[in-house]
């Protein structure tokens, strides 16, 4: 069930991006046909460096809205993994300590890096409602995506 929609979604992005979208539009569906299309991804969102190149701002997101708008490199799991520069997943956000509750609906977090040339650009974040949401075909279809997005930019820089 989840390897066929993700297998779909692969196909559906592949095409997305060869269709000459900007950046906006690209992120904007991105977010909605992930939220739209897997039934545990409750909140997906971008943060986007904003320009002190220290704080990730909140870009386009589908779900509740949050209070987490600006968010300092460190700070939270979002923070943590502009840090790190590598993916960061959490099962269990109740267990947590640098954690910036959003709802206290969201059980499990992952959140992907986009790194481009070094420096992080900006960030693909997800929330759940449920524990222990994420496996490794979330974190290859999500890092797979955000690959993509770090092609995109560089081809427009
Ligand atoms: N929970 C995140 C904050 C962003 S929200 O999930 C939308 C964090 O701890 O960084």
């Amino acid at each position: 069930m989840r390897d066929e929609i993700f297998h779909r979604l692969k196909r559906e992005f592949e095409e997305l991006f060869s269709r000459g979208y900007g950046l906006n539009e690209l992120l904007d569906i991105i977010v909605e046909k992930l939220h739209t299309r897997v039934p545990y991804y409750n909140w997906v969102g971008f943060y986007l460096v904003d320009e002190t190149g220290e704080r990730l701002k909140l870009g386009p997101y589908v779900g509740e809205p949050t209070e987490h708008v600006l968010i300092p490199f460190g700070k939270g799991i979002c923070g943590q993994a502009a840090i790190t520069k590598s993916t960061f997943l959490v099962q269990d956000v109740s267990k947590e300590d640098n954690y910036l509750a959003c709802s206290p609906k969201v059980k499990s977090e992952i959140v992907v890096p986009i790194i481009v040339d070094g420096k992080v650009y900006g960030e693909l974040d997800i929330d759940s409602h449920e524990l222990n949401a994420f496996d490794e075909n979330d974190r290859k279809l999500l890092e797979w995506i955000c690959e993509r997005i770090i092609v995109f930019v560089k081809s427009v820089k």
